[in-house]
């Protein structure tokens, strides 16, 4: 348990918007109503940076910043923005952020970001003291993030949503949520497809647990039922605010 202020601005960068608010890092809840801007088309990464000190400023915020971004970050080093501009590859997001002019500022890839609050305070809590647990949580969004924890630790920067089928379709282009609600596929189709991906998972990597999240899982009703029966899954706790939890928490255990 942290003994300082507990309190950081979790932001995640998604590939349709900016979501931001202030969390509690020791019980996981929100200190504030969340805040949320358009994802700029085709923004260079200092209009992006611009988009989040404006998050900064609606909150009056100087203190700790934990940022979620939609692409391996290793280290403070961008490595892959799939969904961005790819000048953001090889930047230095950390320098960037000095712009924000706040206390502390991390930056993490978003579904690690997610992994980390589900891990702590949301479905893979009960999980987290088991010896040898390989859990993995998938977010289904507008592509696919993954977050992978071995005995409760993360092992950073997986990309399981960039991995492709026997076909030659990566994952991404298979069973995104972003690309139901584009085409319009029925619940049953996209289960399917999700079902698929899972089983594809499985072939490398042998998670006993799968946490299903994105906002997609409001859904889960709709499309539990197509799901794999020989893997145990299970939906995300903390919905679309998952990757913000984690990011700020993230900015405060490493104040
Ligand atoms: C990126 C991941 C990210 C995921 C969800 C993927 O395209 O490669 O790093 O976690 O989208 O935003």
């Amino acid at each position: 348990m942290q003994s300082g202020d507990p309190i950081a601005l979790g932001v995640d960068i998604g590939g349709t918007f900016i979501k931001s608010a202030l969390v509690n890092s020791r019980d996981g809840t929100l200190a504030s109503d969340v805040l949320k801007v358009d994802t700029p088309a085709n923004a260079p990464p200092l209009s992006l940076i611009h988009c989040v000190a404006e998050l900064l400023r609606r909150f009056q915020w100087g203190g700790a910043v934990g940022i979620g971004f939609p692409g391996v970050v290793d280290r403070s080093i961008v490595r892959t923005a799939v969904h961005l501009r790819s000048d953001w590859i090889g930047i230095n997001i950390i320098e960037l952020c000095r712009q924000l002019r706040c206390s502390t500022c991390q930056v993490v890839n978003d579904a690690d970001a997610a992994g980390i609050a589900e891990m702590t305070f949301g479905a893979g809590k009960q999980r987290q003291a088991g010896k040898g647990d390989v859990i993995l949580l998938v977010t289904l969004g507008t592509g696919i993030g993954s977050a992978l924890f071995v005995s409760g630790q993360l092992v950073p920067n997986t990309e399981f949503g960039h991995i492709y089928t026997e076909d030659g379709v990566e994952a991404e282009a298979l069973a995104a949520a972003s690309l139901r609600e584009r085409s319009n596929m029925s619940w049953e189709e996209w289960g399917g497809r999700v079902s698929q991906y899972l089983r594809l998972v499985r072939r490398i990597a042998q998670p006993d647990l799968i946490i299903l999240g994105g906002g997609v899982i409001e859904n889960w009703n709709r499309f539990a039922m197509y799901l794999p029966s020989e893997v145990r899954v299970v939906p995300a706790v903390l919905g679309n605010h998952a990757g913000l939890i984690g990011a700020a928490c993230r900015a405060i255990i490493s104040a």
